[in-house]
């Protein structure tokens, strides 16, 4: 069966063993073991770290990346996902694909013959949350027993992913998050179903008390815009700032995958002080997605 990384459950059995290859690779250099592999990205949406990570990591491997927006191609004119997924089959060897939908990433998926990796979509991110294990197992060398919590909109992608990846690993989660904005209840199943810990809660003066990890993620995901003025009243009062900084341990780290809006869901205090690895994240995105890529095309 071919290896797709749709969700970031898709890696669990291996989810180590990614992780220890991006920071060996990171630590100690590589082969270039994808000599003559092409990768097609497919993107919806807009892109800086998605794009350029995935680019820079084909090519330190040996192999191509072709990046094709959908304007360009003729899906954005309607060709539908199952003629482009069987089409770019015939020419590549691995495709990504940044889509609004889960349900159109899982057609094209369904379709392709070659692994599809998910460069984000409504539901999940699991590349940005595979960076981003990587760089808690950098700074601080193990998962389980760690605290994260995160702030902000609960029921999108990163929230998702997050959660699940806590789950797999042993960390405790925590969602502060307002009522309407809870991780949707398949992610909560999932998180229960692999014996996650997870608590949801509104803000609360103890909310990100005794944390590893403080993590958040913009208030607008991309696709969310119509609701733009609804949600910036709504999330109101959920900024990580440094009083949330100072209820977190005093080695804590904070995470934010990017981009981030200064002065909503973080202050640029916060994002840019000591405790801060956002840029990290950024730069292990291309150390994270080698291993993904190895580990899709059955060398890892
Ligand atoms: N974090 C992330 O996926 O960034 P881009 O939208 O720039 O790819
Ligand atoms: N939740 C954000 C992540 C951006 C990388 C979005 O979907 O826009």
């Amino acid at each position: 069966m071919k290896r797709d990384v749709i969700s970031i459950l898709d890696i669990k059995d291996d989810f180590e063993k990614i992780m220890d290859d991006a920071i060996s690779m990171k630590k100690n250099g590589y082969e270039k073991v994808l000599n003559g592999k092409i990768l097609a990205m497919i993107f919806e949406k807009s892109s800086t770290r998605t794009r350029v990570s995935f680019e820079t990591a084909m090519h330190n491997l040996g192999g191509y990346a072709m990046f094709l927006s959908k304007n360009d191609i003729q899906l954005g004119r309607g060709e539908t996902i199952e003629d482009t997924a069987k089409v770019l089959s015939r020419y590549v060897d691995v495709i990504m694909y940044r889509a609004y939908s889960n349900k159109n990433m899982r057609e094209l998926a369904d379709n392709a013959t070659v692994p599809v990796i998910n460069g984000l979509d409504d539901q999940e991110h699991p590349c940005q949350v595979a960076a981003d294990f990587m760089t808690i197992k950098e700074e601080k060398g193990r998962f389980e027993g760690l605290k994260m919590s995160y702030f902000g909109d609960g029921d999108n992608n990163m929230a998702h992913s997050l959660m699940l990846a806590a789950a797999i690993t042993g960390m405790k989660m925590e969602i502060v998050s307002p009522r309407k904005y809870w991780p949707n209840y398949y992610y909560i199943d999932k998180v229960r179903e692999l014996g996650g810990e997870i608590e949801i809660m509104e803000m609360n003066e103890n909310a990100g008390k005794d944390a590893d990890i403080i993590v958040t993620d913009t208030w607008v995901s991309m696709g969310d815009e119509a609701e733009k003025e609804e949600r910036l009243r709504i999330f109101n009062g959920y900024t990580v700032n440094d009083e949330i900084m100072k209820r977190a341990k005093p080695d804590a780290i904070f995470m934010h995958c990017l981009p981030a809006y200064y002065g909503y869901e973080v202050t640029k205090e916060v994002a840019h002080g000591k405790q801060s690895v956002i840029f990290d994240e950024a730069e292990n995105r291309m150390w994270a997605q080698m291993a993904i890529l190895k580990w899709v095309l059955n060398l890892l």
